[in-house]
């Protein structure tokens, strides 16, 4: 048998845990996979008390999390300790720069280092491997990669936040408000004790720019990702939403057309039988569309113990084969710096939500607001009567400039009737 490949492992949470049970229950498998036997030679984390599920009696501890990078003779080190800075940073350059293969399941460090730490791989001829990053255990970057490679790719897209994705389906499916959810989600371990990354957009937005960054050859870049996250969607929206024939998904999406470049993070109206709107509870999905196929949807879980392990240690194998390639497909001095638009240049339809005063010269306020914005409404539901109170309208615009319908909302804000601020959300009906 050939000589194994040595790895430590730095971080021992759900993820890290995961790794080695599999490591340890399938080290046959995945030495024929591989063409060398897989050992963990050493972990380190935040706490080496803390009970964990797991033997690690066998592996070498490590006090100081980047003193593992001075562990002799590691071929690679899992990095799954998480966060943007701080110690994972510190241990991933230091490993880098001393050429050991580094594999990692942190989007928060690539979405804003990841030109730099891919040039530092390339610098030393080590590999930089984050599947585990993005969407769990959907291949989605090995697919953006190394299997589209004959396309030019226009535009990534899906819903990339199992969290938010399980509030709104049990929104819907129960009529529950946002906040009851939330604390069922955490409850059942779904959410973190501090949700904000995922409520706020922030780790779809993180999982956003690293897509984008593979499938259009652009730095990643994280600061260009607008975000809005779902904590304002309301039971009335999913249910409006729902008797148009939608549902109501947070959705990553960008879009390159060779020179300028979108990335939002937003609540979206999509149709509900379509293939997004039948991807529910935990799980995520990712579009790709490219000048040479057709738009493969992929799917899976995207988090969890399992599901992330398995993409860690898929990377693990790959470096163990020797195969490596530029972290974002090209190198990283070649990645593109595209011209940023912001969301208020995308064109599309929108649904209104308007709390207003039941009272004669509403509509045709409204009305006389949209037009003079050159909004074309396609239809409008009103239910209902309580004279004096307030009553909510829902309207479905044509195709209008984000712009405009901001300034439409502002505008409606003013009226005397109008007792809420309008909420905008963007329809995606051909996706
Ligand atoms: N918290 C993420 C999610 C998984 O809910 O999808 C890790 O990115």
């Amino acid at each position: 048998m050939s000589q194994p490949f040595r790895i430590g492992i730095a971080g021992l949470g759900t993820v890290g845990t995961g790794v080695i049970k599999v490591i340890q229950k399938n080290g046959d498998l995945l030495a024929l996979r591989a063409g060398r036997p897989i050992e963990i030679v050493c972990v380190t984390a935040q706490s080496k008390s803390k009970k964990r599920g797991v033997d690690i009696g066998g592996y070498r501890w490590i006090d100081d999390i980047p003193a593992m990078a001075d562990v002799d003779g590691l071929d690679a080190i899992v990095e799954v300790i998480g966060g943007s800075d701080g110690p994972a940073k510190a241990l991933i350059e230091k490993a880098l720069k001393k050429g050991i293969h580094v594999v990692t399941a942190n989007k928060a460090l690539l979405a804003h280092h990841g030109q730099q730490l891919s040039q530092m791989a390339e610098d030393s001829g080590a590999g930089l491997a984050y599947e585990a990053a993005v969407a769990g255990c959907i291949p989605i970057i090995k697919a953006v990669r190394e299997s589209f490679t004959a396309n030019r790719i226009s535009a990534v897209y899906g819903i990339l936040n199992g969290t938010c994705n399980y509030i709104l389906t049990t929104m819907r499916e129960t009529g529950c408000a946002f906040g009851d959810v939330l604390s069922e989600a955490q409850a059942k371990g779904y959410a973190e004790a501090d949700p904000s990354f995922d409520i706020e957009g922030i780790d779809a937005g993180h999982k956003l720019s690293l897509l984008a960054a593979n499938a259009f050859g652009t730095v990643p870049n994280f600061g260009a990702v607008e975000m809005t996250g779902i904590k304002d969607i309301q039971p009335i929206d999913i249910a409006f939403a729902g008797e148009l024939g939608f549902k109501i998904k947070l959705l990553g999406i960008a879009k390159f057309d060779g020179k300028q470049l979108v990335q939002t993070v937003e609540p979206c109206l999509v149709p509900g039988q379509s293939p997004l709107g039948s991807i529910e509870d935990v799980y995520n999905a990712v579009f790709v569309e490219g000048d040479f196929f057709e738009t493969p949807l992929l799917t899976g879980r995207g988090a969890g113990e399992g599901p992330t392990a398995s993409a860690v240690v898929a990377d693990i194998i790959d470096l163990a084969r020797g195969h490596k390639i530029p972290a974002f497909g090209i190198p990283a001095a070649r990645l593109k710096v595209p011209e940023y638009i912001d969301s208020s240049n995308i064109v599309a339809r929108y649904y209104l939500r308007l709390s207003v005063l039941d009272e004669p010269g509403v509509i045709a306020d409204l009305s006389a607001i949209l037009r003079d914005l050159n909004i074309s409404i396609e239809s409008m539901i009103q239910r209902g009567r309580d004279p004096g109170q307030p009553v909510p309208v829902v309207l479905m615009t044509h195709k209008a400039r984000f712009a405009d319908i901001q300034e439409a909302c502002a505008r409606i804000d003013k009226l005397r009737t109008s007792i809420e601020p309008p909420r905008a959300i963007r329809v995606e009906q051909d996706l």
